[in-house]
């Protein structure tokens, strides 16, 4: 999720789940080949595994980034076809690529034939002017015969012109039953159900129906559901890491970032939600939202913060 799952985001998501599949922000195929491929393809060892979402529409461009991709060790490339964004529509990036099937196959085909690791896709159900149940499994059926074996579905349309993208993940209804149909109608391929969910009971009531599912806001806002998914979801006999001392698992991380000339914020911005439904969260969110900006003893305010969990 842009400006949310950066490396220092996923570096502390892993600290609390060993399994879940983590994503990268979307980085598109420019700010790779013409801007600082480093940067942007810079992760931890420790993220693993993980995804790299691109954004684009040149086949070409795309497979060359896929094999960056492979190269920096990434486990999936994940081609971005959801996002509703004006600024990425113009330049044929997102969602508005539903309405070219054609395209996207040849861009999967591109990179599927650069790269020996998985190529993936992420779209949404339809986009306004082709919603349509047919038009949806055109896309997919196209997709798949270029290669394509999984589908990240976030289950509602996009509408691309009049709403923002926040409002394009609230708006359109969650159409669960179409997703579902999907996977019935495409049975041998991989479909992860997205979209609005909030709770593992309701991860493995989709289970059911779908091959995996992805939580994208609620993974954000309340971390610590992550907690539990390698023991409930993955069926794995890890004990299950506390709040603190996923802090505490933090803490070399922060300390290392510090000693690299960086701000303990571009990391703790992410964990404000660990302390959530606690009676100490109001003042730990303080301690890392704000006080974090005036302190000259970051790591100092951090054992505080780790101090708050204690127990949790
Ligand atoms: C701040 C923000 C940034 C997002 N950025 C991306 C992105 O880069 N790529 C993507 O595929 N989806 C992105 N999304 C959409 C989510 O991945 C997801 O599809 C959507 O939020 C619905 O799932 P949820 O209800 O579990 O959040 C973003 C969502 C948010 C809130």
């Amino acid at each position: 999720m842009m400006d949310w799952t950066d490396r220092h985001c996923r570096f502390f998501l892993r600290l609390l789940s060993r399994e879940a599949l983590l994503y990268t922000e979307m980085v598109t195929t420019g700010a790779i080949l013409h801007g600082d491929a480093a940067r942007f393809l810079r992760y931890d060892a420790a993220e693993h595994p993980l995804a790299l979402q691109l954004g684009g529409s040149n086949p070409q461009e795309l497979a060359a980034c896929a094999r960056l991709a492979e190269q920096a060790g990434y486990d999936e490339v994940n081609l971005n076809v959801g996002c509703p964004s004006d600024r990425v529509q113009n330049n044929m990036i997102g969602a508005c690529l539903m309405g070219h099937p054609a395209l996207v196959a040849e861009c999967v085909k591109a990179m599927q034939d650069a790269v020996s690791i998985p190529v993936t896709v992420k779209h949404r159900i339809g986009i306004n002017g082709r919603d349509s149940y047919a038009e949806l499994c055109d896309f997919v059926g196209q997709v798949c015969e270029a290669g394509c074996r999984s589908f990240t579905v976030h289950a509602r349309i996009a509408i691309l012109e009049g709403l923002s993208p926040k409002e394009n993940r609230e708006i359109p209804p969650l159409r669960y039953d179409v997703a579902a149909q999907l996977k019935r109608d495409f049975s041998d391929l991989e479909i992860i159900l997205n979209g609005g969910i909030k709770t593992l009971d309701e991860c493995r009531e989709h289970l059911r129906t779908f091959d995996g599912v992805m939580l994208g806001r609620e993974a954000y806002h309340n971390p610590y559901l992550l907690a539990a998914v390698d023991r409930e979801l993955f069926g794995r006999d890890t004990p299950q890491v506390s709040r603190s001392e996923a802090l505490q698992g933090l803490r070399p991380y922060i300390e290392r970032h510090l000693a690299e000339g960086g701000a303990m914020h571009h990391v703790t911005r992410h964990v404000l939600g660990l302390a959530q439904g606690f009676p100490g969260a109001r003042c730990f969110r303080q301690l890392l939202s704000v006080d974090v900006h005036k302190t000259t003893d970051p790591l100092g305010l951090l054992d505080q913060a780790i101090e708050l969990l204690q127990g949790r």
